[in-house]
């Protein structure tokens, strides 16, 4: 697919989601699912590389998918903490930063670990930043903001009538990557569910009914190719 190289989409937001029903339609249990949907993950990231995105921010794991079972959970934990182990190697040569965001020191001991191994690995790479949202939730993460803030304007380090919008941006976890372009959710559902609800107030929204684990990077020039035929207003008249 050809694509505008002039007008690519500094930051692509993924929520990937449909890993449970892509399991059920083959027969398979869930966490299966989540398998494929990891290894999914490592073709996305490449081909975002290979057309030169610079940010890349997917939706792993947020505050609400607590609610599933026990078993599910440890098994997206064991999973994520495979990835980091298995293609830290890669991803460093590729030159991926990997980041995070959402609060990982919930997570089990071990995946904390692995992640904050992987992230200082990393550190100084620029040409791809792929950031994993986990136990991420918009809604947190505006509140902590907001308590930060609430807790310099108490110190006297800012007045009260100096916070902004861009104030809140910079208090949020988010606040090392530009707002994303464009925000990608497969799997048939239309809604953000607690994913960059801030940062996404101009964003372009693209929606598929396939299932993560076979959004392949077909489906990913697809949204692209749409992204760039969208008219960007910004509230301006045209
Ligand atoms: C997305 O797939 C992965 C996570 C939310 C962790 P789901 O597990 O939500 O898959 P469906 O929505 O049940 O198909
Ligand atoms: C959103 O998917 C979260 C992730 C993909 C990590 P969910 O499957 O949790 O969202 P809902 O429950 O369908 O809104
Ligand atoms: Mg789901």
């Amino acid at each position: 697919m050809q694509l505008n190289r002039e007008n690519m989409p500094k930051h692509i937001g993924v929520i990937m989601d449909g890993n449970g029903r892509w399991a059920k339609s083959k027969g398979l249990k869930r966490t299966m699912g989540h398998k494929q949907g990891v290894e999914n993950l490592r073709t996305i990231v490449k081909e975002c590389k290979r057309l030169e995105i610079p940010f890349l921010t997917v939706y792993a794991f947020s505050t609400e998918n607590w609610k599933r079972t026990q078993e599910e959970v440890s098994s997206l934990m064991w999973l994520l903490e495979q990835y980091m182990t298995r293609e830290l190697k890669e991803l460093h040569k590729e030159g991926v930063r990997i980041k995070t965001i959402g609060d990982i020191n919930e997570l089990p001991e071990s995946t904390c670990k692995k992640l904050t191994e992987g992230i200082e690995y990393t550190k100084d790479n620029r040409d791809l930043t792929l950031t994993l949202a986990l136990n991420y939730g918009s809604r947190s993460d505006i509140t902590q903001a907001t308590k930060l803030i609430a807790d310099k304007v108490k110190n006297g380090e800012i007045l009260l009538e100096e916070i902004n919008e861009e104030t809140i941006s910079n208090h949020l976890s988010t606040n090392f990557m530009p707002d994303p372009d464009l925000i990608i959710r497969p799997s048939g559902e239309y809604r953000l569910s607690n994913f960059m609800m801030w940062e996404s107030s101009y964003s372009e929204l693209w929606f598929s009914n396939i299932n993560w684990p076979d959004f392949g990077a077909d489906q990913l020039q697809q949204a692209i190719s749409d992204y760039q035929n969208r008219d960007r207003r910004f509230g301006n008249a045209k």
